[in-house]
Formats: structure tokens, C-alpha cells, sequence
């Protein structure tokens, strides 16, 4: 088995690597697979909201994955990218994010990484996985509408990092990262340790349904959060938008 990041394709701008991966799979391609775009014009996160990619500004990467596992584990694949930004990041920049729920990496309570992973079936087995991950590296949110939501490791360290060089950290934590999913080892526990929101009050936003309020108490092994209601009742999230209550209701 080749290792991610075998072959890499890379550009300097496209519209989004997830597509080009996805086409590559629809072809295909063998587990691996990587494009690695400097800048993407059409770039994109969960519910095609817009993820900005200016050149130089981010990691911006597509893998593709072919794991033979049940479906009720796909969503370890989104916590394996995770883990293996903030190894990167605690190892080149010497922070310490934090993975929010559902697909989210956080430093100080603002949005450092996204990812987007993105299944083909065919009924109920796993043809491919698409997993992209857009990491904020040297990009200025100051003067955007994104300031009070996102940040990027220069704004925290307040010098620039070499994206080449974040590239390979990454993708060598993510190889030994997955190979030890391979081998058994779950990166649930590793995820769920320091997981937003685990413990705070939150509302959920799930499409179609109505607004949920309560507090987040755990995530299970699946990745599904657990909420329990001001009337004592736990609700399983499987999807959805997860904010944090600021100044919780009177109980
Ligand atoms: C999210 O926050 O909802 C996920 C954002 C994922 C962005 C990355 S950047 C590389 C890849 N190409 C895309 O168009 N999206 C992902």
C-alpha cells in the first residue's frame, strides 16, 4: 500500500482540489493520492459554504482514501486529519489547537482548519473517501468579515511558515496516524480528549429541524455529539452546527 501523499499533484490555482481528487477517483486512482493546490478560486467547506484560499495564505489539500472499513467508521477519518494538523502545528509552530465537532480545528476559540470529508457509496460500502483539509497558515483575517472566526498560525506566532514544509509534516502525521488506525487503534480517544464543546452549553443548528439548546456532554465513538435538553433528555447529532452559548439561559 502506497503512502498518502503518493502520487502528489500539485497546482498553483484551481478551483477546488476536492473535485480533482474526486475525478481522479471516479477514474481509478489508487489510495494515496493527493492534490495540493497554492490557491483555490472555488474553494469550499460543509454545505458549499466558501472556504477563502489565497496563494500562499493555507494548506489547501485533497486525499484520496480507500479504507476497507464498516461505514459506522468513516467519520475516523475526519478526527485522523484533525489529529494529524495539530501534530503539525504543535510540532512547526508550537501551539496547541484543539478539534471542535464536527470537522473543526480551533486555536483560541477560532477557526484554524476545516475538513471536509466526503463519501462515495455503493449501498452501504465504501467505495472512496475524499478528505480535504484546509489549514490557515499565513493568512491576515484582520480586515475580513472572517476576523472574529478564524485565525491562522501567523496570527498567533506572528511569523510565516513555509507551506511546502507543513505539507509534509502533515501528510507524515497523517500516514502514521492512519496506519495505526489500520493496525486497530482507534483516534477516537485522542479526539475526544480535548473536543469543543464537550461540557459547554451549546445550540445546534440542524437543517430541517429546529434549534436544539442544552449542554454538549460527550461524543461517541462514531462521532455522533451527545446533547442533553434542559428536560433531561440526550439527543444523538449526527450533522449540524454546533455554537457555543456565551451567556448560557437560567437554568
Ligand atoms: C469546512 O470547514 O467545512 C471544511 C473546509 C475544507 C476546505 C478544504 S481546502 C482543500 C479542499 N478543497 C476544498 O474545496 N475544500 C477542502
Amino acid at each position: 500500500m502506497p503512502p498518502l501523499g503518493q502520487p502528489l499533484i500539485r497546482f498553483d490555482s484551481i478551483p477546488s482540489t476536492q473535485e480533482w481528487a474526486r475525478g481522479w477517483a471516479e477514474l481509478g486512482a489508487a489510495e494515496g493520492l493527493t492534490i495540493h493546490a497554492r490557491s483555490q478560486t472555488q474553494g469550499h467547506g460543509r454545505q458549499q459554504r466558501i472556504w477563502w484560499s489565497p496563494p500562499g495564505g493555507g494548506l489547501y489539500l485533497s486525499l484520496l482514501l480507500r479504507p476497507a472499513i464498516p461505514l459506522a467508521q468513516a467519520s475516523h477519518i475526519t478526527m485522523l486529519a484533525a489529529l494529524a494538523a495539530i501534530d503539525t502545528c504543535t510540532a512547526l509552530a508550537a501551539v496547541q489547537p484543539r478539534p471542535k465537532w464536527p470537522n473543526d480545528v480551533l486555536l483560541n476559540g477560532r477557526k484554524l482548519a476545516g475538513i471536509l470529508s466526503e463519501q462515495s457509496l455503493q449501498g452501504d460500502h465504501l467505495r472512496y473517501v475524499i478528505v480535504g483539509i484546509g489549514l490557515n497558515v499565513n493568512t491576515d483575517f484582520r480586515h475580513t468579515d472572517l476576523a472574529d472566526i478564524a485565525t491562522s498560525l501567523r496570527s498567533v506566532s506572528g511569523r510565516s511558515y513555509d507551506i511546502e514544509r507543513l505539507r509534509h509534516s502533515f501528510l507524515d502525521a497523517l500516514n502514521h496516524r492512519y496506519q495505526q488506525w489500520q493496525s486497530g487503534i482507534s483516534p477516537y480517544h485522542a479526539w475526544r480528549r480535548q473536543l469543543e464543546p464537550v461540557g459547554r452549553m451549546v445550540s445546534v443548528q440542524r437543517p430541517g429541524q429546529p434549534e436544539l439548546i442544552g449542554k454538549a456532554i460527550d461524543a461517541t465513538p462514531e462521532g455522533a455529539l451527545q446533547v442533553r435538553d434542559a428536560h433531561g433528555h440526550t439527543h444523538t447529532i449526527w450533522s449540524g452546527d454546533v455554537v457555543v452559548q456565551k451567556h448560557p439561559p437560567h437554568p
